[in-house]
């Protein structure tokens, strides 16, 4: 499966922080739900969880993308192979469709860890290579020093963050983003106008949020433990926003409420 199938790319089903059986029930429904789509990482500890539950389940594993990230602890010469090559056994993959950078070095040099991914792209233990939570800055530099394009920048992005400048050094770069937190962990129900623009819509606040970030050009990765709000997250391509309504949700962004900051990770960069 390609990441250039916007259908299945652009609704993607997030997995952390689940785990166990939790994740294997989640997983199971997501497919019968329709995701094909499914992001996981090195540090939520559940890539081998994913793995069994999308090898047993019915469908074609062809047709299903799967993106990991390498923890940053991974990201030096002697770890950062062998991390991936757990990462293709744990998932019971021969490629990793998507491998992303899970974080820069904070405001260090992005060089070093980029030769390591364009690296484990050189030994087709990956389809397509990506980073996450970078900056604009370090795009424009990922773009200078790649000879291979960069398929994403996984980035916190929701109706409550400005992030105009990133879609700004997307467009420059070409590297497109995709979106985590989508729902600001549960923060944008506190935010009528995106139900009231709902009730016009015969949709949630969740949904209209998800809308949103979707007709910015942006790919979603939703999660959810229940498998209404799981339907409810799918079901966002039969709808569309005017640009009045875009306009209103882009004024949340004054709140400028962010999750990943410093403080909570320590790896953070300082946000442009
Ligand atoms: N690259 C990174 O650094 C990074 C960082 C964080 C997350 N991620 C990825 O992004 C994914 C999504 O982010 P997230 O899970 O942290 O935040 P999120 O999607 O903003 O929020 C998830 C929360 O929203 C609730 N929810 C989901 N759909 C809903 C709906 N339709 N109506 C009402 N509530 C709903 C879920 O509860 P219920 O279970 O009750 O539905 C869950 O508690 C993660 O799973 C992970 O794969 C990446």
């Amino acid at each position: 499966m390609s990441i250039y199938d916007a259908s299945v790319y652009q609704r993607g089903f997030g997995t952390f922080p689940l785990i166990g059986e939790k994740l294997s029930q989640a997983v199971h429904v997501a497919l019968d739900v329709g995701y094909r789509a499914f992001d996981t990482a090195q540090w939520y500890g559940n890539e081998g969880v994913l793995g069994s539950a999308l090898s047993e389940a019915r469908v074609l594993r062809h047709d299903i993308l799967v993106t990991t990230k390498v923890h940053p602890e991974n990201m030096d010469d002697s770890r950062f192979l062998p991390s991936v090559e757990r990462s293709l056994r744990d998932l019971r993959a021969d490629v990793i469709d998507v491998l992303l950078l899970h974080w820069p070095p904070g405001d260090g040099p992005v060089e070093p860890s980029l030769e390591l991914l364009q690296e484990a792209h050189r030994r087709g233990y990956a389809r397509h290579i990506g980073v996450s939570n970078y900056t604009t800055a370090m795009m424009r530099r990922a773009k200078a020093f790649l000879d291979v394009p960069l398929a994403v920048n996984q980035v916190e992005f929701h109706p409550l963050l400005d992030q105009r400048k990133l879609l700004g050094a997307s467009l420059e770069t070409g590297i497109p983003l995709s979106s985590y937190c989508s729902l600001a962990r549960g923060e944008i129900f506190k935010y009528p106008v995106l139900s009231e623009i709902g009730d016009r819509h015969a949709k949630s606040a969740a949904q209209v949020a998800l809308r949103w970030i979707l007709q910015k050009g942006v790919a979603v990765n939703a999660m959810s433990t229940r498998p209404a709000n799981m339907q409810a997250n799918f079901d966002v391509v039969d709808f569309s926003l005017t640009p009045d309504e875009m306009l209103q949700i882009d004024g949340l962004t004054v709140a400028n409420y962010r999750i990943s900051n410093a403080d909570v990770v320590p790896y953070a960069p300082t946000w442009d």
